[in-house]
């Protein structure tokens, strides 16, 4: 998301050095959505990949559908609205398919719960382009626990990706991550360092997050911003951060923290800061 024209807007080459450095850094899954960079940044992306094609098989791609946005590059869409219609989801696994240059999606996404959404549906959709091998394993994307049941009870569910951080706690107390360990879904946490803001904001949330995260830092030999990722790493149900950012620095820092584990107390020291309270 952040590659295309919603961050760092790469070029062909830089999208190939950064996918090349990336898989070498040990961070080869890439999270795409048709929608990113208003429609553009899966072809942007997918023309990179067309001129080195052995990348392909070195990576993990996640794609999603099911948003439809208002765009130039999509004027037949009226209204903001989501579609998980049978059509929609194929069409735009299809697109995305073409889009990206390859043959597969390791995982598609249905991107944001539908109010309209209908099981039965969704499954049939994703039966099909499993069964072509268009699609290999099914997801969903900010999906509650009551929703992912519904969709799991017709096709399997295998990761569930929130907006998760010491700054979004709700997934560690409205069930998603408890679901996610009963189930083995895995967990994706996006905006995992709750999108860069702390590191800026004078609030007293941010600064009593970041007081905790610099004390913490040279214990574990991590800077705070990867404090705060390995204090998802920790979490028991294996949340994956899907990190947001351009800078190679900053993904070869997140595959470090990756490796790390907070103590328990530690990890309640953060979570204490940013709920502002002790555990009760
Ligand atoms: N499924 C969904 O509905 C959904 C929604 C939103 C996003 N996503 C996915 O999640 C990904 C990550 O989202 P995100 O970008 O919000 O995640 P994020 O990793 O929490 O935030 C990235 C931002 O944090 C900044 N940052 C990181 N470390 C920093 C530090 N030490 N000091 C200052 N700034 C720092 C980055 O700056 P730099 O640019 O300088 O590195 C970047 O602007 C997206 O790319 C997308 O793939 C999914």
């Amino acid at each position: 998301m952040k590659w295309g024209l919603w961050g760092a807007a790469f070029n062909t080459q830089q999208y190939l050095e950064a996918i090349t450095r990336s898989i070498e850094l040990g961070a080869n899954c890439f999270d795409h959505a048709d929608i990113y960079g208003d429609y553009t940044t899966e072809a942007e992306f997918g023309t990179a990949l067309a001129h080195q094609p052995a990348l392909r098989d070195k990576m993990i791609l996640i794609s999603k559908c099911g948003i439809r946005m208002i765009s130039e590059n999509r004027p037949e869409h009226r209204v903001k609205s989501y579609n998980t219609s049978r059509e929609h989801i194929i069409t735009s696994a299809e697109r995305s398919l073409k889009n990206l240059q390859t043959d597969r999606l390791d995982y598609l996404l249905i991107h944001r719960p539908d109010p309209l959404m209908h099981a039965d549906e969704i499954a049939e959709a994703i039966e099909l382009l499993k069964k072509q091998g268009k699609v290999l394993q099914f997801g969903v994307s900010n999906f509650s626990v009551t929703q992912t049941a519904l969709i799991q009870s017709r096709t399997p569910v295998t990761i569930n990706q929130v907006q998760a951080s010491i700054v979004h706690l709700h997934p560690f107390t409205d069930g998603t991550f408890d679901q996610c360990q009963q189930f083995g879904i895995i967990p994706m946490a996006w905006s995992p360092v709750g999108g860069g803001n702390i590191f800026s904001a004078y609030d007293e949330r941010s600064l009593r997050i970041l007081e905790i995260a610099n004390a913490l830092s040279p214990k574990y030999a991590l800077g705070p911003d990867q404090i705060l990722l390995s204090w998802l790493i920790t979490h028991p149900s294996g949340i994956r951060p899907v990190i947001g950012t351009a800078k190679m620095e900053r993904i070869s820092a997140a595959v470090i923290a990756a490796e790390t584990k907070l103590d328990r107390e530690d990890w309640f020291l953060l979570w204490s800061a940013s709920t502002g309270v002790p555990v009760p």
